[in-house]
Protein backbone atom coordinates (compact mmCIF):
# COMPACT_ATOMS: atom_id res chain seq x y z
CA UNK A 1 0.00 0.00 0.00
CA UNK A 2 1.38 3.71 -0.75
CA UNK A 3 2.06 5.81 2.17
CA UNK A 4 0.36 8.64 3.20
CA UNK A 5 1.93 12.31 3.09
CA UNK A 6 0.14 15.09 4.03
CA UNK A 7 0.82 18.46 3.32
CA UNK A 8 -0.66 21.57 5.40
CA UNK A 9 -1.42 24.78 3.50
CA UNK A 10 -1.98 24.93 0.39
CA UNK A 11 -0.46 27.91 -0.74
CA UNK A 12 2.33 28.17 -3.51
CA UNK A 13 4.83 25.98 -1.40
CA UNK A 14 2.15 23.52 -0.60
CA UNK A 15 0.15 22.67 -3.81
CA UNK A 16 3.95 23.03 -5.67
CA UNK A 17 5.36 20.34 -3.41
CA UNK A 18 2.22 18.25 -3.61
CA UNK A 19 2.66 18.53 -7.89
CA UNK A 20 6.63 17.47 -7.70
CA UNK A 21 5.59 14.75 -5.19
CA UNK A 22 3.01 13.28 -7.34
CA UNK A 23 5.08 13.53 -10.50
CA UNK A 24 7.26 11.22 -8.62
CA UNK A 25 4.99 8.64 -8.06
CA UNK A 26 6.11 7.61 -4.51
CA UNK A 27 3.05 7.85 -1.88
CA UNK A 28 -0.67 9.40 -2.05
CA UNK A 29 -1.56 13.17 -0.90
CA UNK A 30 -3.56 14.63 1.39
CA UNK A 31 -3.86 18.80 1.03
CA UNK A 32 -5.08 20.04 3.83
CA UNK A 33 -5.59 24.22 3.67
CA UNK A 34 -7.78 25.91 5.85
CA UNK A 35 -10.23 27.00 3.24
CA UNK A 36 -11.70 23.32 2.16
CA UNK A 37 -12.47 24.87 -1.20
CA UNK A 38 -8.98 25.99 -2.53
CA UNK A 39 -7.71 22.44 -0.79
CA UNK A 40 -10.01 20.01 -2.85
CA UNK A 41 -10.02 22.71 -6.12
CA UNK A 42 -6.15 22.17 -6.52
CA UNK A 43 -6.43 18.34 -5.47
CA UNK A 44 -8.86 18.00 -8.30
CA UNK A 45 -7.04 19.96 -10.49
CA UNK A 46 -3.76 18.14 -9.64
CA UNK A 47 -5.29 14.88 -10.12
CA UNK A 48 -6.68 15.57 -13.33
CA UNK A 49 -3.23 15.66 -15.22
CA UNK A 50 -2.39 12.21 -13.99
CA UNK A 51 -3.42 10.74 -17.19
CA UNK A 52 -1.31 13.17 -18.87
CA UNK A 53 1.74 13.05 -16.17
CA UNK A 54 1.27 9.02 -15.84
CA UNK A 55 1.01 9.08 -12.46
CA UNK A 56 -1.26 7.11 -9.82
CA UNK A 57 -0.79 9.55 -6.68
CA UNK A 58 -4.45 9.67 -5.50
CA UNK A 59 -4.40 13.35 -3.84
CA UNK A 60 -6.97 14.68 -1.62
CA UNK A 61 -8.49 17.88 -1.14
CA UNK A 62 -9.67 18.35 2.74
CA UNK A 63 -9.95 21.09 5.51
CA UNK A 64 -10.75 18.48 8.52
CA UNK A 65 -7.38 17.24 9.95
CA UNK A 66 -8.96 13.56 10.37
CA UNK A 67 -8.20 12.47 7.08
CA UNK A 68 -4.19 13.57 7.93
CA UNK A 69 -4.70 10.30 10.21
CA UNK A 70 -1.58 7.18 9.91
CA UNK A 71 0.44 10.02 7.85
CA UNK A 72 3.78 8.09 7.30
CA UNK A 73 5.18 11.98 6.62
CA UNK A 74 3.71 15.68 7.70
CA UNK A 75 4.42 18.59 5.96
CA UNK A 76 3.92 21.57 7.29
CA UNK A 77 3.92 24.68 4.81
CA UNK A 78 0.81 26.79 6.15
CA UNK A 79 1.95 30.40 7.40
CA UNK A 80 2.09 33.95 6.33
CA UNK A 81 5.24 34.38 3.56
CA UNK A 82 7.42 37.13 4.01
CA UNK A 83 6.89 40.53 2.42
CA UNK A 84 8.80 42.99 1.23
CA UNK A 85 11.10 45.15 3.76
CA UNK A 86 10.31 42.05 6.28
CA UNK A 87 12.47 39.71 7.88
CA UNK A 88 12.03 35.82 8.25
CA UNK A 89 12.18 36.68 12.34
CA UNK A 90 9.39 39.46 11.82
CA UNK A 91 6.95 36.53 10.82
CA UNK A 92 7.61 34.96 14.30
CA UNK A 93 4.83 36.39 16.05
CA UNK A 94 1.91 35.57 13.41
CA UNK A 95 3.26 32.31 12.50
CA UNK A 96 3.97 31.21 15.82
CA UNK A 97 0.25 31.23 16.79
CA UNK A 98 -1.01 29.24 13.10
CA UNK A 99 2.04 26.90 14.16
CA UNK A 100 0.81 26.10 17.61
CA UNK A 101 -2.41 25.08 16.82
CA UNK A 102 -1.70 22.67 13.28
CA UNK A 103 0.87 21.33 15.65
CA UNK A 104 -1.75 20.58 18.48
CA UNK A 105 -3.91 18.98 15.22
CA UNK A 106 -1.08 17.23 14.46
CA UNK A 107 -0.01 15.66 17.14
CA UNK A 108 -3.91 14.70 17.53
CA UNK A 109 -4.19 13.30 14.52
CA UNK A 110 -0.82 11.64 13.09
CA UNK A 111 1.40 11.03 16.12
CA UNK A 112 3.75 8.30 14.61
CA UNK A 113 4.57 10.95 11.79
CA UNK A 114 7.73 12.36 10.34
CA UNK A 115 7.42 16.37 10.44
CA UNK A 116 8.94 18.43 7.97
CA UNK A 117 8.90 22.26 8.45
CA UNK A 118 8.84 24.84 6.30
CA UNK A 119 6.80 27.69 7.95
CA UNK A 120 9.58 31.14 8.99
CA UNK A 121 11.36 31.37 10.74
CA UNK A 122 12.20 28.57 10.39
CA UNK A 123 14.55 27.94 12.90
CA UNK A 124 12.33 28.71 15.75
CA UNK A 125 8.93 27.45 14.03
CA UNK A 126 10.58 24.10 14.15
CA UNK A 127 11.69 24.47 17.65
CA UNK A 128 7.81 25.23 18.35
CA UNK A 129 7.08 22.23 16.44
CA UNK A 130 8.51 19.92 18.15
CA UNK A 131 7.36 21.42 21.76
CA UNK A 132 3.74 21.56 20.72
CA UNK A 133 4.34 17.94 19.75
CA UNK A 134 6.85 16.41 21.66
CA UNK A 135 7.56 14.29 18.85
CA UNK A 136 11.26 12.92 19.17
CA UNK A 137 13.82 14.94 17.78
CA UNK A 138 14.20 12.24 15.31
CA UNK A 139 11.02 12.90 13.96
CA UNK A 140 10.84 16.60 14.01
CA UNK A 141 12.99 18.62 11.19
CA UNK A 142 12.73 21.71 9.04
CA UNK A 143 13.44 22.51 5.48
CA UNK A 144 16.26 25.05 5.16
CA UNK A 145 19.70 23.97 4.20
CA UNK A 146 19.13 22.20 1.33
CA UNK A 147 17.37 25.32 -0.57
CA UNK A 148 20.05 27.77 1.08
CA UNK A 149 22.50 24.59 -0.26
CA UNK A 150 20.86 24.91 -3.69
CA UNK A 151 20.83 28.47 -4.48
CA UNK A 152 24.27 28.24 -3.56
CA UNK A 153 25.12 25.42 -5.89
CA UNK A 154 22.89 27.11 -8.49
CA UNK A 155 25.18 30.46 -8.64
CA UNK A 156 28.15 28.98 -8.46
CA UNK A 157 27.33 26.43 -11.44
CA UNK A 158 26.50 30.21 -13.32
CA UNK A 159 29.26 31.52 -12.44
CA UNK A 160 31.31 28.65 -14.13
CA UNK A 161 29.04 28.11 -16.86
CA UNK A 162 28.94 24.15 -15.94
CA UNK A 163 26.09 22.13 -15.04
CA UNK A 164 24.55 21.88 -11.70
CA UNK A 165 24.59 18.47 -11.12
CA UNK A 166 28.79 19.08 -11.54
CA UNK A 167 28.40 21.28 -7.78
CA UNK A 168 28.42 19.95 -4.89
CA UNK A 169 28.19 22.82 -2.17
CA UNK A 170 26.72 22.95 2.05
CA UNK A 171 24.90 25.82 3.80
CA UNK A 172 25.00 25.72 7.11
CA UNK A 173 23.43 27.22 10.75
CA UNK A 174 20.09 28.70 10.68
CA UNK A 175 17.85 29.87 7.88
CA UNK A 176 18.23 33.50 8.15
CA UNK A 177 20.40 36.15 7.30
CA UNK A 178 23.58 34.76 9.34
CA UNK A 179 23.28 31.32 7.44
CA UNK A 180 26.81 29.76 6.61
CA UNK A 181 28.05 28.85 3.01
CA UNK A 182 30.90 26.79 3.79
CA UNK A 183 32.94 27.65 0.01
CA UNK A 184 35.74 25.13 1.63
CA UNK A 185 33.85 22.19 1.06
CA UNK A 186 31.92 23.83 -2.26
CA UNK A 187 33.64 21.84 -5.65
CA UNK A 188 33.06 21.09 -9.07
CA UNK A 189 33.46 17.19 -9.67
CA UNK A 190 35.71 17.47 -6.90
CA UNK A 191 37.87 20.60 -7.34
CA UNK A 192 37.66 23.30 -4.71
CA UNK A 193 35.92 26.20 -6.35
CA UNK A 194 39.06 28.54 -4.53
CA UNK A 195 40.94 27.14 -7.32
CA UNK A 196 38.52 28.13 -10.00
CA UNK A 197 36.82 31.25 -8.81
CA UNK A 198 38.49 34.53 -7.54
CA UNK A 199 38.06 35.59 -3.81
CA UNK A 200 35.83 38.39 -4.54
CA UNK A 201 33.61 36.56 -6.71
CA UNK A 202 32.95 34.18 -4.44
CA UNK A 203 32.19 36.79 -1.79
CA UNK A 204 29.99 37.68 -3.55
CA UNK A 205 28.21 34.36 -4.07
CA UNK A 206 28.06 34.07 -0.77
CA UNK A 207 26.63 37.37 -0.25
CA UNK A 208 24.23 36.29 -2.94
CA UNK A 209 23.02 32.90 -1.25
CA UNK A 210 22.49 34.79 2.08
CA UNK A 211 20.29 37.40 0.42
CA UNK A 212 18.46 34.86 -1.89
CA UNK A 213 15.42 34.49 -0.41
CA UNK A 214 14.62 38.54 -0.25
CA UNK A 215 15.80 38.65 -3.85
CA UNK A 216 13.28 37.11 -5.06
CA UNK A 217 10.64 38.72 -2.84
CA UNK A 218 12.02 42.13 -4.55
CA UNK A 219 11.16 40.88 -7.27
CA UNK A 220 7.91 39.54 -6.47
CA UNK A 221 6.65 41.90 -4.16
CA UNK A 222 3.92 40.02 -2.46
CA UNK A 223 4.93 36.72 -2.85
CA UNK A 224 7.89 34.67 -1.95
CA UNK A 225 9.83 31.91 -3.25
CA UNK A 226 8.19 28.23 -3.67
CA UNK A 227 9.78 26.34 -6.77
CA UNK A 228 12.76 25.84 -4.74
CA UNK A 229 11.55 25.18 -1.89
CA UNK A 230 8.99 22.73 -2.80
CA UNK A 231 11.40 20.81 -4.32
CA UNK A 232 13.93 20.76 -1.53
CA UNK A 233 10.75 19.23 0.52
CA UNK A 234 9.94 16.83 -1.88
CA UNK A 235 13.56 15.75 -1.65
CA UNK A 236 13.45 15.13 2.11
CA UNK A 237 10.32 13.02 1.58
CA UNK A 238 11.57 10.73 -0.73
CA UNK A 239 14.87 10.80 1.34
CA UNK A 240 12.02 9.60 4.26
CA UNK A 241 10.05 7.28 1.80
CA UNK A 242 12.51 5.42 0.83
CA UNK A 243 14.97 5.14 3.26
CA UNK A 244 17.61 6.31 1.05
CA UNK A 245 19.77 7.34 4.35
CA UNK A 246 21.23 10.65 1.83
CA UNK A 247 23.34 13.44 4.01
CA UNK A 248 21.18 16.47 3.49
CA UNK A 249 21.57 19.82 5.52
CA UNK A 250 18.56 19.90 7.41
CA UNK A 251 17.26 21.82 10.64
CA UNK A 252 18.17 19.03 13.13
CA UNK A 253 17.39 19.31 17.17
CA UNK A 254 21.41 20.11 18.40
CA UNK A 255 22.07 17.74 21.49
CA UNK A 256 25.59 18.86 22.04
CA UNK A 257 26.55 18.05 18.26
CA UNK A 258 28.51 20.94 16.90
CA UNK A 259 28.86 22.22 21.07
CA UNK A 260 24.95 23.18 20.45
CA UNK A 261 22.29 22.03 22.77
CA UNK A 262 18.45 22.53 22.66
CA UNK A 263 18.04 24.57 19.43
CA UNK A 264 16.99 23.65 16.12
CA UNK A 265 19.68 24.69 13.27
CA UNK A 266 21.14 23.76 9.54
CA UNK A 267 23.27 20.91 9.75
CA UNK A 268 24.31 17.89 7.78
CA UNK A 269 22.13 14.68 8.25
CA UNK A 270 21.55 11.51 7.48
CA UNK A 271 17.70 10.98 6.46
CA UNK A 272 16.13 7.98 6.10
CA UNK A 273 12.55 5.53 7.21
CA UNK A 274 13.09 6.79 10.91
CA UNK A 275 13.59 10.02 10.03
CA UNK A 276 17.17 11.95 11.30
CA UNK A 277 18.96 8.55 11.64
CA UNK A 278 22.76 10.99 12.61
CA UNK A 279 24.09 14.36 12.78
CA UNK A 280 27.20 14.74 11.03
CA UNK A 281 30.10 16.65 12.42
CA UNK A 282 31.80 18.42 9.88
CA UNK A 283 34.93 18.91 10.55
CA UNK A 284 35.50 22.97 10.45
CA UNK A 285 38.24 25.41 10.70
CA UNK A 286 38.41 28.02 13.41
CA UNK A 287 36.78 30.75 11.01
CA UNK A 288 34.18 28.47 9.89
CA UNK A 289 33.33 27.38 13.88
CA UNK A 290 33.01 31.16 14.38
CA UNK A 291 30.22 31.80 11.72
CA UNK A 292 27.89 28.89 13.25
CA UNK A 293 28.59 30.18 16.53
CA UNK A 294 27.33 33.59 15.64
CA UNK A 295 24.62 32.23 13.57
CA UNK A 296 23.29 29.64 16.63
CA UNK A 297 22.97 32.79 19.18
CA UNK A 298 20.93 34.34 16.78
CA UNK A 299 18.86 31.47 16.85
CA UNK A 300 18.63 30.96 19.93
CA UNK A 301 18.01 34.68 20.36
CA UNK A 302 14.41 33.31 18.64
CA UNK A 303 13.87 30.38 20.01
CA UNK A 304 13.68 32.10 23.65
CA UNK A 305 11.28 34.69 22.53
CA UNK A 306 9.30 31.50 21.07
CA UNK A 307 9.86 30.18 25.12
CA UNK A 308 8.37 33.32 26.48
CA UNK A 309 5.94 34.42 24.00
CA UNK A 310 4.29 31.45 23.40
CA UNK A 311 4.88 28.65 25.72
C1 LIG B 1 13.25 31.60 1.27
O1 LIG B 1 14.41 31.60 1.65
C2 LIG B 1 10.86 31.46 1.87
O2 LIG B 1 12.56 31.51 3.52
C3 LIG B 1 12.22 31.13 2.24
O3 LIG B 1 12.92 31.88 0.12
Amino acid sequence: MRKKVSIIGAGRVGATTAQILAYKDICNIVLWNRTEGTAKGIALDLSESAPLEGFDTKITGTSNFSEIKNSEVVVLTAGVPRKEGMSREDLLKVNADIVKKICAQIKKHAPESKLIVLTNPLDSMVYLSKKITGFPKERVMGMAGILDSSRFRSFIANELNVSVESVSAVVLGGHGDFMVPLPRYANVDGTPINELIKKDKIKSIIERTRNAGAEIIKLEKESSAFYAPASSLAIMVEAILNDKREQLPCAAYLNGEYGLKGIFMGVPVILGAKGIDKIVEMELEKDEKKLLIESASKVKELAKEVDTLFL
